[in-house]
């Protein structure tokens, strides 16, 4: 693959090293607290990261929902807000923005991703009938269940190898896609949802010609697109640089392009923008109609839809500043830096280099633990060990059980460290992977994990587990073996 010359300036020394584009003139104190420490901690969480305090962590890897870090434009304009309950001038910002970006019709504020997979779920699906999608997300998944809806993914078969050179393992399976919509009917499928950059299979794009085809298809068939933007920005970088007809596109131009693809777009403001809420753009006034009304019954009046007027100013400018290629290079260089790091000492990423942040594969790491025993969840709470690196899994743990009981297991089992944008240093990120480094010549010591507390939904978020035997005491020993400070 050519390099991405205008996003990484080249080193005499031969080296390839992402270069940051901007500067950090405000920075947080972080601790890293003894193994010791790390091994209480992690006990009384349930060993879940999500209930991690950020006291207790080193670097917080779990996601870049919200934890992005801002432009100084962003903070400038928050102070410019029009703090009112309707018609603020701050909403009016918002929705130029949205629509100038997407060139769709219309837009509905909400107070986050989730939100607008609520009003979707609650305004398109009826029970029985399918959400097909190129791969699920969670929320997504237990929204469209919680009204008695479907899911069926179409994803390509790529995406479930860890390893591939395919650089677009988000890609609709066109074959999958046209032969389920003839199996069931189109009467059966209330939309046909898009995820960009795909989340649960290590942040995998979705090419553009891919979008293309799957919008014809299905607008022969009179069926709705709808496309999660959440992680456009992403996306946006790969389309940029891996697909060849977009090498000499303006960035603006591939985001209209993906806009007039779509029905609706809708996206979650921690991820797309830097800052904290979503929205949703459409370009039919029937279905503006249609899901305007629910805007004010879950979220908020239709000018502000649940949101900080400062966060909807903050947001608004960064979704313009997506539109600048060394921004949003900035997460998917240090995934490729902190991916390259790992694999140099063994250890197995999914490649190709996603954008989100770097994906473990945990059946790969360690083989020894079955799917039932939460690999992913597992490895994650192995690496807040040994670096008080708080990662998230994404495996069997985040799935949901099936009506029946029974384990739904993973096509993937991934620990997810996320790289927020313009977060990390590449020091922090040369942490990241002597610590995994150290981690894979033990490999022999991780075990399992099994629930102590499982919550029906959504599992991930809440649940407490605790280790299958005593190997967290085993690995913290033979750590400190080799760091005796612990740290
Ligand atoms: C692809 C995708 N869709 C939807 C969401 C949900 O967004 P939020 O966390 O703002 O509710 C996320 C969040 O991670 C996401 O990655």
């Amino acid at each position: 693959m050519p390099e991405h010359t205008y996003t990484r300036v080249g080193f005499f020394s031969g080296e390839k090293i992402p270069l940051e584009m901007h500067k950090a003139r405000m920075v947080q104190r972080i601790h890293l607290r003894p193994a010791g420490e790390r091994l209480a901690v992690l006990g009384s969480t349930g060993n879940n990261t999500f209930l991690l305090p950020n006291r207790d962590v080193f670097l917080d890897m779990l996601t870049d929902r919200g934890v992005n870090a801002m432009s100084e434009a962003q903070y400038a304009a928050m102070l410019l807000a029009d703090d009112s309950y309707a018609g603020s001038e701050t909403y009016y910002r918002l929705e130029k923005t949205v629509l100038s970006f997407f060139g769709l019709n219309y837009f509905l504020p909400a107070h986050q991703g989730r939100a607008c997979e609520n009003i979707l779920a609650t305004a398109y699906v009826s029970p029985g009938q399918y959400m097909v999608t190129n791969y699920h997300f969670t929320t997504t998944k237990a929204h469209i269940t919680r009204v008695g809806g479907l899911v069926r993914e179409c994803v390509s078969d790529e995406a479930s190898l860890t390893q591939s050179t395919n650089p677009f393992k988000g890609d609709y399976d066109m074959g999958k896609l046209t032969s389920f919509v003839d199996e069931v009917g189109t009467g059966k499928i209330a939309f046909v949802r898009i995820e960009l950059g795909t989340n649960l299979i290590g942040g995998q794009p979705v090419s553009l010609a891919n979008m293309r085809e799957v919008s014809a298809y299905c607008r022969s068939k009179g069926l709705r697109v709808v496309i999660d933007a959440s992680l456009l920005a992403d996306n946006l970088f790969f389309i940029k640089t891996r697909e060849e007809s977009c090498r000499l596109r303006p960035l603006e131009d591939i985001v209209l392009d993906i806009g007039s693809l779509a029905d609706v777009v809708y996206f979650s403001g921690r991820k797309l923008g830097c800052a904290r809420g979503g929205g949703i753009s459409l370009a039919h006034e029937k279905d503006y109609r249609k899901l305007r009304d629910l805007v004010p019954l879950f979220e908020g009046f239709l000018t502000y839809g649940g949101m900080s007027v400062r966060e909807m100013e903050a947001m608004n400018v960064g979704i313009q500043e997506t539109l600048d290629i060394d921004t949003i290079s900035q997460t998917p260089i240090f995934v490729e830096a902190l991916g390259e790091e790992l694999q140099a000492k063994g250890v197995p990423v999914v490649t190709p280099f996603g954008g989100l942040g770097c994906h473990v594969d945990a059946l790969k790491f360690i083989p020894q633990v079955p799917q039932e025993q939460y690999p992913a969840g597992a490895l994650c709470s192995a690496v807040f060990l040994v670096g008080g690196i708080r990662g998230m899994e994404r495996g069997t743990l985040s799935e949901q059980r099936n009506a029946d009981g029974s384990e739904h297991l993973s096509s993937v089992e991934l620990v997810r460290l996320a790289v927020p944008k313009r977060v990390f240093t590449l020091s922090q990120m040369k942490f990241v992977a002597d610590r995994l480094g150290w981690l894979y010549e033990h490999r022999d010591l991780v075990g399992g994990l099994e629930f102590e507390d499982e919550p029906e939904t959504l599992r991930f978020f809440l649940g407490r587990l605790k280790p299958i035997g005593d190997w967290q005491e085993k690995l913290v020993a033979a750590f400190l073996k080799d760091m005796p400070s612990g740290l």
